[in-house]
């Protein structure tokens, strides 16, 4: 038992002789990302298991550890074995709906390999998707006994999808159908068939037994009509250099600006493709600045010249602005940038997308805040049909249009996986909601530019003596909102203030009468409210709206759209039995009888503030001495000389 618990690897004799010895003859080899892809029933733990068997295997934790003192570590290896091995990995993998994806570190005396170990099951799309996402190289695993299934289908799309340039069909099990060539090479055959109708041109198909052995390290006796090459001979010489990157144009993603002292500056970062030479003429996207490279700096000195794949930091000759998140590229043939995407995505949340909601959208170094349309399909992935969808549930993958607040330097997935993978991150909970990967740039993005006017916010404001500001009361149904509104709009006006008030009820009649209660429904009836409120602000109005806003990110979402200190959010605190109780238009009636569906507070959530500027407790404050609390406050802050 003692042996599971214990960390264990097999060692090479050199760790325990001289650890510094063999951590520099490992350091320099190439190092190739797998994943395996498959269930336990294909025998997915044994491969792993015989891969981590039959190479020099060390656990990745132990390797850190290695490196990381290298003289503390003094301890014999010691020799296990397979079937424990195996056992410990199926333990692992049963307790494993918490793991989300295991990645193991073992090494050959040609290569180093992370093999990222996901779990099988349908509901994992998401494992998947996160695991392949950094993989050179997928092995889809079938059980010669089963063939081609749906799961194989599921598997071969994703890798497709997360853009893995090579594939290793594994046929499994050959043992038990007697290592019939018959079999393998109708597995060949069908697996072919569907490969070419998901775009995957190439793959290597090795009959091998995990479990007993054959193809794994050399070619087995058990298929002499099997030329090879082994699982492990492939998986060494499989070509990884980046050499498709690096035939590409020049791009870093700057990932931090080095500025030690005032003598230098630095931009730091990985090249995601190309490569670069000092007096390279170079451009800074988004911004469009061009510069020469004056040096290419590393730990180890200058350079005469990087590629893809190096991280290294550039100097420019000149001192343009150049920050995180920005893209230094060559200057003749940057990439784009633009605001409107049209995209894959891999919702990864147990909560669904919610069309129109603002998320944080993350692509290589650069974080913008952006917002998906409904999707335009989602697909099945099994039979890989397109179908009508509202919403992406957790592990469903969808195409939809993408809008961002700024543009971002991007390229289409397809050519970089660094410029067009991103991933979606929930706001308020800083959740990882989906992964995604950029098609393309919709025309409309390109071809619509802002348009400078003279007269702006700050000329309209001052026209008419006031500083403008969003006063967005939020509460439930019936808590008073409008009532108050009306009462401040009633009190400016007589103070001489130039305001505008926008009424859930009334809005809806007009603007917004297309929209229902839907949460995605109710998402877009606060994102134009919130767009024309702003616009009004522009006007230099004091711009009062009431409706009930249930949802935190949207609310949100609309006080970043205002300058600092201009959005002052107002809680009509009610408790829901006081609005039942009071119920002025009859609904919450309708709505415990079951007549009204989605009604807030019912059936349909309300997220109360949780720091508003503004709250007002209804039960104990009258409409009256609420407005006169809230007029002082706007005037209190009003600045004559603004
Ligand atoms: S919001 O949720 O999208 O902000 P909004 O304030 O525009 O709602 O509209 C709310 C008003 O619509 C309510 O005051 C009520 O009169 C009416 N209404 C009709 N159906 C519903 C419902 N299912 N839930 C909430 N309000 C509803």
């Amino acid at each position: 038992m003692d042996d599971l618990v214990e960390p264990i690897y097999r060692t090479d004799a050199l760790i325990a002789e001289d650890i510094d010895a063999y951590l520099d003859r490992h350091q320099y080899k190439s190092m190739l990302r797998f994943i395996t892809c498959g269930s336990v029933d294909d025998g997915k733990s044994t491969l792993i298991g015989r891969l981590l068997y039959d190479s020099k295997m060390i656990f990745e934790d132990q390797l850190a550890a290695l490196e990381a003192d290298s003289k503390r570590v003094g301890t014999q290896g010691q020799e296990i074995d397979f079937a424990l091995l195996v056992d410990g990995l199926a333990a692992e993998r049963e307790q494993g709906i918490t793991i989300d994806v295991a990645y193991r570190f073992f090494t050959t005396e040609k290569r180093k390999f992370i093999v990222a170990d996901t779990p099988g099951h349908e509901q994992y799309t998401r494992n998947m998707v996160t695991g392949a996402s950094t993989a050179d190289l997928a092995v889809i695993l079938i059980d010669a006994r089963k063939g081609v299934l749906t799961q194989t289908r599921r598997h071969s799309y994703l890798a497709k999808l997360v853009g893995i340039r090579h594939i290793v069909l594994a046929v499994n099990k050959m043992d038990l159908v007697g290592y019939d060539q018959a079999v393998f090479d109708d597995i060949v055959k069908d697996y072919a068939a569907f490969a070419r109708s998901i775009g995957i041109e190439r793959f290597v198909p090795i009959p091998i037994s995990g479990f007993k052995g054959d193809n794994i390290t050399a070619l087995s006796a058990n298929t002499p009509w099997f030329k090879g090459p082994a699982l492990i001979e492939h998986l060494e010489t499989v070509e990884v250099d980046n050499s498709a990157d690096q035939a590409r144009p020049f791009r870093m993603p700057v990932q931090w600006v080095n500025r030690p002292n005032l003598d230098f500056r630095g931009f730091s970062g990985l090249i995601a493709s190309g490569a670069v030479k000092p007096g390279d003429a170079v451009r800074v996207l988004p911004s469009g600045k061009t510069s020469t490279i004056s040096r290419i700096v590393t730990l180890d000195g200058d350079l005469d010249e990087a590629v893809a794949g190096q991280s290294v930091t550039l100097c420019l000759a000149d001192e343009i602005d150049c920050s995180r998140g920005d893209v230094i590229a060559a200057a003749g043939n940057p990439p784009q940038a633009a605001d409107q995407f049209e995209a894959s995505l891999v919702w990864m949340a147990d909560e669904a997308l919610k069309p129109g909601r603002a998320y944080w959208l993350k692509i290589g170094t650069q974080m913008v805040s952006a917002t998906v349309q409904a999707p335009k399909y989602e697909v099945n992935v099994t039979t890989l049909e397109h179908l009508a969808a509202k919403t992406l549930e957790l592990n469903a993958i969808g195409v939809a249009e993408i809008a961002t607040d700024r543009p971002i330097v991007f390229e289409p997935y397809t050519d970089s996986r660094a410029l067009g993978g991103f991933i979606l991150i929930d706001k308020l909970s800083n959740a990882t909601v989906a992964a995604g990967m950029l098609h393309f740039s919709l025309r409309r993005a390109q071809n619509v530019h802002w348009q400078a006017v003279d007269i702006g916010r700050e000329a309209h404001a001052a026209q008419k003596g006031q500083r403008p500001f969003l006063l967005w009361f939020t509460g439930l149904s019936g808590s008073g909102k409008s009532t108050i509104a009306n009462i401040v709009e009633k009190k400016l006006y007589a103070l001489g203030r130039h305001s505008f008030l926008l009424d859930g009820d009334n809005v809806r009649h007009g603007l917004n009468k297309d929209l229902g209660f839907t949460e995605a429904d109710r998402i877009e009836n606060i994102r134009r409210v919130g767009e024309v409120a702003k616009l009004m602000t522009d006007a230099g109005l004091i711009v009062i709206t009431a409706f009930i806003s249930p949802f935190r990110a949207e609310r949100e979402m609309v006080r970043a759209m205002l300058p600092e200190g201009e959005f002052l959010e107002i809680f009509v605190d009610t408790p829901l039995a006081e609005a039942e109780r009071r119920d002025v238009k009859g609904l919450y009636r309708k709505a415990r009888a079951g007549e009204l569906k989605n009604f807030t507070g019912i059936d349909s959530p309300y997220e109360a503030p949780e720091q508003p500027e503004i709250r007002i407790d209804t039960t104990r404050t009258t409409p009256e001495d609420a407005a006169d609390l809230i007029v002082e406050r706007v005037l209190g802050v009003w600045s004559p000389d603004l």
